[in-house]
């Protein structure tokens, strides 16, 4: 059976930490606060030449050696972002230019901190149904731009990073198994950033109304999340036919120590098998699975035949599951 399969990963965050001792020089909060309600000690925050573009370029070089596939073989890029360049062009339009990737289409897609998973669905179709051999997918995004440093609510969560992968064909047991997608958008009230778009495009009265940060509703977000995160492991191990006890790792967006700790206990899913690195990179939205996968692959932590679940969840609110089993 065919399936579309990982070939190759990669992952770059930016040189400058931001620590909770930071933090707390900058708003009221503390590092036993933060620690105990988060999970995070550190954050990677970009410096002021380094947009997502520069950051999936990085990821994307790294996943592409990995994979030993050249840029010119790339049919197709999707860069999984909240945080572009710019509002147009897409930022994987940049990435194509500057990876030199010139047969390859390229567009954005934004499913906020879902934007990874959705991304790799997305290509696991193209593959499976066109003649496309080769699509690197990255999630990066640039957090820093849109936080608001005197909001203690958001600022000690999030951070600046990316991930990517290259995916390609296998004809064997291994690769994406399944996928599930979904969206509850009654709740995109509970996570947005209100102003910067057509409905309050920028004006002097939307900056001064900090209107371009994130906002967010935070113990609603957590509920919301500990409660889809089974729904969307039964729905994509269904697909499957398999398990949870089929499961070897568990790879959680990382949004906070607490929902991994509660969703992994609930899915009776023992915590050796659950991946984490929250404490070192904090929230980093759609760079944040592809992360955590390329760290462990860098790792060495799999070994050929094990099952991965990919779990995300965010703003929209969206949420998405990815069963892999590791061919390499
Ligand atoms: N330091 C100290 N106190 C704080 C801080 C802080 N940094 N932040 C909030 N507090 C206070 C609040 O003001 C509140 O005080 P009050 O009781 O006097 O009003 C108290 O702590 C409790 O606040 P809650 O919001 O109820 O705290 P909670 O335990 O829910 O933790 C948190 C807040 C960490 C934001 C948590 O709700 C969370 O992680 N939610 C999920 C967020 C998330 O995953 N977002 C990303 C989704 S992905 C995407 O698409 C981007």
């Amino acid at each position: 059976m065919l399936r579309a399969c990982i070939l190759g990963t990669g992952f770059a965050v930016p040189d400058s930490v931001l620590s909770n001792s930071d933090l707390e020089k900058m708003v009221d909060t503390s590092d036993d606060w933060i620690l105990s309600r988060t999970g995070i000690s550190f954050r990677r925050i970009a410096d002021q030449k380094t947009a997502a573009s520069d950051l999936a370029y990085l990821a994307a070089c790294s996943a592409l050696e990995n994979a030993g596939i050249k840029p010119q073989q790339l049919d197709m890029i999707i860069v999984a972002t909240m945080t572009p360049d710019m509002p147009m062009p897409a930022t994987a339009c940049l990435l194509q230019h500057r990876l030199n990737a010139s047969k390859a289409a390229a567009f954005d897609l934004n499913a906020a901190c879902t934007g990874f998973i959705y991304s790799l669905a997305v290509a696991e179709h193209f593959l499976l149904s066109s003649h496309y051999k080769y699509i690197l997918v990255v999630g990066a995004d640039v957090l820093s731009r849109v936080v608001d440093y005197t909001d203690r609510n958001t600022c000690v969560i999030f951070g600046d990073g990316a991930g990517a992968v290259v995916l390609g064909k296998d004809d064997g047991e291994h690769g994406i198994l399944a996928t599930y997608l979904a969206a509850d958008g009654e709740g995109s009230d509970l996570l947005k950033i209100p102003a910067g778009g057509s409905r309050y495009p920028a004006s002097a009265e939307t900056v001064a109304r900090r209107m371009h940060y994130i906002q967010m509703q935070g113990s609603e977000i957590f509920k919301f999340a500990v409660r889809i995160i089974p729904q969307c492991a039964e729905r994509v191990l269904e697909r499957a036919g398999l398990g949870i006890e089929d499961v070897d790792y568990l790879l959680l967006h990382q949004a906070n120590i607490r929902i991994i700790q509660a969703a992994a206990k609930k899915m009776n899913i023992p915590w050796e098998n659950v991946l984490v690195n929250i404490d070192n990179y904090g929230n980093i939205s759609a760079g944040s699975i592809p992360l955590i996968l390329a760290e462990a692959v860098s790792e060495n932590r799999f070994k050929k035949g094990d099952l991965l679940l990919l779990i995300g969840f965010g703003a929209g609110l969206t949420m998405g599951a990815a069963l892999v089993r590791w061919s390499r």
